[in-house]
């Protein structure tokens, strides 16, 4: 039996924004408010979209990289995003199986996961 087919990918994208002048910085500002508009577009003009899943989400704490989107499976975090950066990214990543390594994160700022249990250790649970 076939079933309903699992999406290939999910893409995350931070829908956080924050007033200006505010410490932390946000993802969206006044002139990218329509940038997760555009990923769903971009994957249906595509006809890709349902075997991928574009998601809003909430802050990944990389808020002066942003715009962010993180493509899973593969936990592969891209930053400072455009619609043209969206559109490469769909057509070499998502289409291609190709990560688009110049617009990954660096890194420094993506540094290997603290796994749940050191992380309650690190909390003090015990
Ligand atoms: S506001 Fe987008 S990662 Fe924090």
């Amino acid at each position: 039996m076939a079933g309903i087919p699992q999406p290939a990918f999910y893409m995350f994208m931070c829908q956080v924004e924050r007033p200006e002048g505010f410490p932390k910085g946000s993802c969206i500002k006044p002139h990218n408010r329509d940038i997760f508009q555009y990923l769903s577009e971009s994957l249906m003009k595509n006809s890709v979209m349902g075997t991928v899943v574009p998601v809003q989400s909430a802050c990944m704490n990389r808020c002066n990289l942003g715009p962010v989107v993180m493509v899973e499976p593969g936990h592969t975090m891209y930053v400072g995003l455009t619609k043209e950066k969206i559109d490469r990214i769909i057509a070499e990543h998502i289409i291609g199986g190709n990560i688009v390594e110049e617009y990954v994160i660096q890194k420094e700022f993506w540094a290997e996961a603290i796994s749940p249990e050191q992380m309650r250790k690190m909390s003090g649970v015990r």
